[in-house]
């Protein structure tokens, strides 16, 4: 596939600014326009250093707005979407749900409606590249992992707004015959996280020598990959995949919360030349999120066989570097935890 013009939405993000990063750097022929509608969690800051590339331009604009969208590429002409934008964070989908499915799937919607216009007749050439989550399986116990066909069973809003937006995405496919890719990814780290999930927010809290909020006993498991192996990942895929495939992206790199926390400040500990133990005071036992998925683990053995891709980092390498970024970024960290920070922090916390 000859791509030439790609719209990666959500580019302003934690994700999104990695694959379009990678992409504006990578193939200075494709012509990447981001659009983005700048929530709380989306920053231009997060792309400085591509901003002023001739393959690159950014949109301001809301994917939920139709008529929008619509006209957006009928003037724009893409060959292809690769569509991050979401709401992304389970405890703000717990606390306002419609958020997530006017963006998560009226927003994906939206987009599929105008790719299905605009590319009628034409969908060989074409692209639709959905990114999504492997929450949409739901929970699983001690052991096992979550494969391509693993059955959907979303627990929370969040990921109930990713399961319905991955089954429109299909349903295109199936009805329409768009030419659709998907893939669901496990828990990303990295540089650009934004501060209420849980890498980053420790991160800042152990630096400011505020308490680390752990939800329950701690014991939840996630399985941790490198936000640049998941960036070359969805490269490779969007290259690669046929249509209408499906592939798990994991790190085979599954942490229980706690554990996680504890290695942090160790690290933290050695990087602020605090004496050893004293970040690990900071721990603070919270009331267990809603709903709480106990493990997430992914199978990615499908992507690494057929597209011989493996993670680049160990975890712990990773996490050094991304606290480096941190503590190297103060004013980022300002910025994104300045204006409307403040109260969602409040409010989240102080309820547990
Ligand atoms: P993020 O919250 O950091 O970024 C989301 C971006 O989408 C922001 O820039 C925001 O401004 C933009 N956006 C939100 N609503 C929009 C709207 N209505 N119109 C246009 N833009 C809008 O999210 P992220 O962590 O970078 O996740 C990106 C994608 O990857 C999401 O689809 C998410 O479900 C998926 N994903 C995330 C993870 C993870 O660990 N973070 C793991 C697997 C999959
Ligand atoms: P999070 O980063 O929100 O990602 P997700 O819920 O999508 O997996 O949370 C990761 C894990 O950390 C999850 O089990 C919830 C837990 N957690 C805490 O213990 N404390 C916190 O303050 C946050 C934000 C999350």
């Amino acid at each position: 596939m000859m791509t030439k013009k790609i719209l990666i939405t959500g580019g302003a993000g934690f994700i999104g600014s990695h694959v379009v990063r990678r992409f504006v750097k990578s193939y200075p022929d494709y012509q990447i326009v981001n659009l983005d509608k700048l929530t709380y969690a989306g920053n231009l800051l997060n792309l400085t250093d591509i901003e002023s590339a001739p393959n690159y331009e950014f949109v301001k604009g809301d994917i939920v707005d139709a008529a929008f969208i619509a006209e957006l590429f009928r003037t724009a002409q893409f060959d292809a979407v690769i569509h991050l934008a979401a709401e992304s964070h389970v405890d703000r989908s717990i606390s306002n749900p419609m958020e997530f499915v006017m963006t998560n799937v009226i927003g994906t919607v939206n987009l599929l409606n105008a790719a299905k216009e605009q590319w009628k007749g034409d969908y060989a050439q074409k692209r639709f590249y959905h990114v999504s989550t492997d929450e949409v399986y739901g929970a699983l116990g001690e052991t096992g992992m979550f494969t391509e066909t693993t059955a959907y069973d979303p627990h929370s809003p969040y990921s109930a707004s990713k399961a319905s937006s991955d089954h429109f995405v299909r349903a295109y496919h199936d009805t329409y015959g768009l030419d659709v890719v998907i893939s669901n990814c496990s828990n990303n780290y990295g540089s650009h996280h934004f501060p209420e999930k849980l890498i980053p927010l420790a991160i800042n809290n152990i630096k400011n020598n505020k308490a680390v909020p752990v939800y329950g006993k701690g014991e939840n498991v996630r399985d941790w990959l490198w936000v640049e192996d998941h960036a070359r990942a969805i490269d490779v895929i969007f290259h690669q995949a046929k249509a209408g495939e499906t592939y798990n992206i994991g790190g085979h790199n599954e942490w229980k919360n706690i554990d996680l926390i504890k290695l942090l400040c160790k690290i933290m500990d050695e990087k602020l030349g605090r004496s050893a133990g004293t970040s690990e005071q900071l721990i603070t036992y919270v009331t267990d999120r809603a709903g709480h998925d106990l493990r997430y683990a992914i199978d990615s053995s499908k992507l690494q066989e057929k597209l011989n891709w493996v993670p680049s980092l160990q975890f712990e390498e990773g996490l050094a570097k991304t606290v480096d970024w941190y503590l190297e970024n103060e004013q980022w960290l300002d910025d994104v935890t300045s204006s409307n920070y403040q109260s969602y922090y409040e409010t989240q916390y102080a309820e547990r």
